[in-house]
């Protein structure tokens, strides 16, 4: 989020970490630490009455689930595929895999994303394409009482940041609710990022848990998930969340400062300018050079995708031209402007971004959009 120039959270950090980066309190609930004070309340974490820190996003997720089974009494999760909530065998699932392997809409299949996960895993999960209507009504009417949480992104933060169709989440909210299911809102990519209260600000939701990475620590190793009071006061009353890191004194430094200086200007605000700059002019080059261009996302976070007329699921984006994407990607790098080469991960603005470097990259996808035509 922020360059290698702010020196903020260098300088808190250092301060803390020759005190060793363990730390024996637990962060608990109101007023017991700076961290929690800072993202309370409707201005950063809308949904969280009380939070507990990891370290990775993907220990988020896990214990993030396990409240929920825990909570529940249920043991199945629904997830989306071309969803990432990290590498845990309960959801490292239908996230990268070619999607014919999915097979049909109406029944996906489940599809482990690695050797090693145990087949009997598979019982556990259920998979549907995201922005499916009609899918998810089906599995809530057959499954809704058997199901512990239904988790999704906001957006498709690891799918070229497909955004979700109108009443989508709200559905996701309302169908949860009325089958005693909890619904988990991962915003390891959007929280602190397309909004300072991340999705829940943007879209005026109220999961039941939510789990934050990435740009929490903006660097340093910290992470977290939290949500109702009656859900998370569940963790110390047989059920088990904690970690001999998780509330390690330099990431929380680094939560700390990250936070602190999203309150103290508008950080996102500014980003949120420079990269609709950037995908209005990338949009104008498309259109320029008659390549179909479908952009997604927000502009702190987005992605095109080419020869395509709209994208909703991984199962369209799948459809799009990689290959023209990549081309045009390695003509940019060889002109010193590199995206990620992998067309499923979005474009992240950080507030180092100048806005002579939107210029700037502006001016090589020009050219290279125009070279790769030719
Ligand atoms: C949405 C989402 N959830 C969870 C994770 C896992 O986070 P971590 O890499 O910190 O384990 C990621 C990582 O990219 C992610 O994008």
């Amino acid at each position: 989020m922020f360059g290698p120039k702010t020196q903020t959270l260098q300088q808190r950090a250092q301060k803390v970490i020759p005190l060793g980066v363990n730390s024996n309190f637990r962060f608990w609930g109101e007023g017991v630490t700076p961290y929690v004070e800072k993202s309370k309340g409707v201005e950063m974490s809308p949904a969280i009455d009380m939070v507990r820190m990891t370290c990775s996003g993907t220990e988020a997720t896990m214990h993030a689930i396990r409240v929920a089974r825990a909570f529940t009494g249920r043991d199945l999760i629904v997830k989306f595929e071309g969803n990432y909530h990290g590498m845990h065998d309960h959801v490292l699932w239908s996230t990268y895999s070619p999607v014919e392997s999915y097979g049909n809409r109406r029944s996906p299949i489940a599809v482990p994303a690695s050797s090693g996960i145990p087949k009997a895993m598979r019982e556990f999960i259920i998979t549907l394409p995201f922005n499916d209507f009609e899918g998810f009504e089906r599995v809530m009417k057959s499954y809704g009482e058997q199901i512990a949480a239904v988790i999704t992104e906001p957006c498709q933060g690891n799918c070229a940041a497909i955004n979700p169709q109108e009443g989508f989440l709200q559905l996701i909210r309302q169908r949860t609710e009325e089958h005693g299911c909890l619904f988990i809102l991962d915003e390891v990519k959007t929280g602190f990022r397309i909004a300072n209260g991340g999705a829940q600000e943007y879209y005026g939701l109220m999961p039941d848990l939510v789990t934050y990475a990435k740009a929490l620590g903006n660097g340093y190793p910290v992470a977290a998930f939290g949500g109702k009071r009656e859900i998370m006061s569940i963790i110390g009353q047989g059920v088990s969340q904690g970690g001999t890191y998780t509330n390690n004194k330099p990431g929380i430094a680094g939560a700390y400062a990250t936070l602190s200086l999203l309150k103290s200007k508008p950080v996102l605000k500014t980003i949120e300018k420079r990269g609709q700059r950037l995908m209005d002019g990338l949009r104008e080059i498309f259109e320029e050079n008659d390549i179909p261009a479908v952009f997604t996302g927000y502009p702190a976070m987005f992605s095109f995708s080419l020869n395509i007329d709209s994208v909703t699921s991984q199962r369209e984006w799948a459809k799009s031209d990689h290959d023209l994407y990549l081309k045009i990607a390695e003509k940019a790098i060889a002109r010193g402007v590199m995206p990620d080469f992998d067309p499923r991960e979005p474009w992240f603005l950080c507030y180092e971004h100048s806005d002579a470097d939107i210029d700037e990259t502006l001016n090589v996808y020009a050219e290279a959009v125009k070279e790769v035509k030719k």
